[in-house]
Formats: structure tokens, C-alpha cells, sequence
């Protein structure tokens, strides 16, 4: 008697390359740009939390201060088949007085660092977006162990700084290094293959 397969059974196996590709993947597009959807700003401000609450302790429980109601939002937003899945990166930019610029905020998630220069095109958007719109000087205080980053982009230090107990740098982009960028679309990011 030719006995029938078992079709109550649920097969729960998975390949171990299949588990090792879903853990390693990463996506290889990213949009970097201004916020522009609720869900980006929601995200920005949950990526902030984790990295200087959590990840640095810099704030105990929320990094948001009176600057956010003013300040430019951008993302760097993780693209999964050409659409836009997660917010990984966020700077924001202020125009403190006429002409003077500041970033503050930088952070990309842990599992997206030194992947796709995202937090360097965020510092170039960043830049290009306050020259574009009349920067004559744009500042941001650096956490010394990203001094390299930045001298790498053409900041030079104007000042070595204490923040939240922590040593900074007060920097200040070199702009003619920096095209002016308008509109709203930003840069696409790309990971290296
Ligand atoms: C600082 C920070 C924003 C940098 O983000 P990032 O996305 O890793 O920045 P980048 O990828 O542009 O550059 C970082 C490094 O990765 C390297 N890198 C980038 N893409 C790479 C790639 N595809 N392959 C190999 N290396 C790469 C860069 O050369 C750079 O090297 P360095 O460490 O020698 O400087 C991130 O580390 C962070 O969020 N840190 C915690 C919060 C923080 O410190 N904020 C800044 C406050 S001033």
C-alpha cells in the first residue's frame, strides 16, 4: 500500500545560507535628502533617541530641544527594490543669524556606519543646502573622534570645546568645497559593491 504524504506536517526548515544572507543584507541604495513624510521625521527623532540617549548617553531620555522647531530636518532613508523602507542616517541644519549656519544632530544607525558615506553625503547635503540658501559661515560642534571625518571634508577647527563633559571641536566647513544644492531631492547614496 503506497502510503500518502504528510500534509499536516509544517516545514520550519531553512536553508543556513538562506538565514546567513537575510542577517548579512543590506540594502545598496539610500536616498539622502530633506525630510519630507511624517514617518521620516518619526524615525529621525527614534534613530537620535538610540544614538546620543541610549548608544552615547549624552541625554538621558530625549535629545530634542527648542532648536528642532526650527531647524531643517535630513534623512538618509534606506531603499529596499526602489522604495524608501528606513530612515538610517539624520542631520539638522539652522540658520542661527543672518548668514551663520549650524549642523548638529549627525547620526546614522550602527549597522549602516562606514557603508555608504552616509554620514559624509549627509554633511555635504547639509552644507550644500545652507549655501544655497545665503550661508556665508556654517559651524557644527564635532565630537572629537569624528575630527578626522570632518578634516577630511574640509572643516578646519576653530576652537577644541567641552560639551555634555565631552571634548568637541567647534569646526567650520570650507564652502567653496560645498556646491549650493536646491530643491528637495537630495543625493542617492550608493554602497559600494
Ligand atoms: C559619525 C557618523 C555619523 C559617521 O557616519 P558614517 O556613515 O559611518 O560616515 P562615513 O561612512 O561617511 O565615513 C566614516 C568612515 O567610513 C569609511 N567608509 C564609508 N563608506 C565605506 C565603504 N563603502 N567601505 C569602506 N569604508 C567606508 C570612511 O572612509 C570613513 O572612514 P574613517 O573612519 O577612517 O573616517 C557615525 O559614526 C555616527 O552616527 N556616530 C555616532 C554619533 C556621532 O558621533 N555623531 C556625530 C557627532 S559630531
Amino acid at each position: 500500500m503506497r502510503s500518502e504524504p504528510d500534509t499536516t506536517a509544517t516545514t520550519d526548515w531553512v536553508p543556513a545560507c538562506a538565514v546567513a544572507r537575510a542577517v548579512a543584507f543590506v540594502p545598496s541604495e539610500y536616498l539622502v535628502k530633506p525630510a519630507s513624510e511624517r514617518w521620516e521625521r518619526r524615525e529621525a527623532m527614534r534613530l537620535r533617541r538610540a544614538v546620543f540617549c541610549t548608544e552615547q548617553g549624552l541625554f538621558e531620555r530625549d535629545d530634542r530641544d527648542a532648536l528642532d522647531r526650527e531647524a531643517t530636518l535630513l534623512v538618509a532613508v534606506a531603499c529596499v527594490s526602489g522604495m524608501p523602507e528606513q530612515v538610517v542616517g539624520t542631520v539638522r541644519i539652522l540658520e542661527s543669524a543672518p548668514g551663520q549656519w549650524q549642523g548638529s544632530r549627525l547620526a546614522v544607525h550602527p549597522d549602516y556606519r562606514r557603508v555608504a558615506w552616509l554620514g559624509s553625503e549627509l554633511i555635504r547635503l547639509a552644507v550644500g543646502i545652507a549655501h544655497a540658501r545665503g550661508a556665508r559661515q556654517f559651524t557644527a560642534q564635532v565630537q572629537s573622534q569624528n575630527v578626522p571625518l570632518f578634516r577630511r571634508l574640509h572643516w578646519q577647527t576653530l576652537e577644541e570645546t567641552e560639551l555634555q563633559g565631552r571634548p568637541h571641536h567647534r569646526m567650520q566647513a570650507e564652502l567653496a568645497k560645498y556646491p549650493p544644492c536646491t530643491g528637495t531631492a537630495g543625493f542617492v547614496a550608493r554602497r559600494a559593491a
